[in-house]
């Protein structure tokens, strides 16, 4: 309670709870430092964890061809998403501007965040950490991603688009 009736009486629950409003939401430096050491700590963690996990569970292998879409689903310069059969890897079907078809595993090389195709620039863009791919080979072209993007061959038969694992035998690749 104040004790100088001219100022105005504090509630009663400031005296049963008689925090001080800056020292509840102040931070000390040593506070700081020890959330910066456990977020970073924690960044490693995820990191490695994500290194060890591609080393110990390689990716899926799948056998034949998969059909993916009709080419005239994909104007040039656009993109078509789809998965294997039995996996739910995210991959994208790119309709390059030159004609040419490419696919690739849709999951950055760096801590799996979706890429997109850009266009214009002819590059597939991780927008996490500013990586960037050779739309055209998945080649690393900038940023952290530690490896190129995993490819698809790409099989143009009439109208339809297949893919299958790079390597295997397919009669003719767009
Ligand atoms: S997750 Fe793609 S650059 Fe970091």
């Amino acid at each position: 309670m104040n004790d100088d009736p001219k100022l105005p009486q504090r509630p009663s629950w400031e005296n049963d709870f008689p925090i001080d409003r800056l020292e509840a939401v102040h931070v000390s430096r040593r506070e700081f430092a020890k959330y910066l050491t456990l977020l970073s700590g924690g960044l490693c963690a995820g990191s490695g964890w994500l290194a060890v996990k591609d080393r110990l569970f390689p990716r899926h292998r799948f056998q034949g061809e998969a059909l993916v879409c009709q080419t005239g689903d994909v104007p040039s310069g656009g993109t078509w998403p789809f998965t294997l059969p039995g996996s739910n890897v995210p991959y994208i079907l790119i309709h390059l501007e030159t004609g040419e078809w490419r696919a690739f595993e849709q999951k950055c090389t760096h801590l799996s965040c979706a890429v997109f195709y850009q266009p214009k620039e002819g590059k597939i863009e991780c927008p996490c950490h500013n990586g960037w791919f050779d739309a055209r080979t998945g080649a690393v072209l900038q940023g952290p991603p530690p490896r190129p993007l995993p490819q698809l061959k790409v099989t143009l038969r009439g109208d339809k688009v297949f893919v299958s694992e790079p390597g295997s035998d397919s009669p003719q690749t767009a």
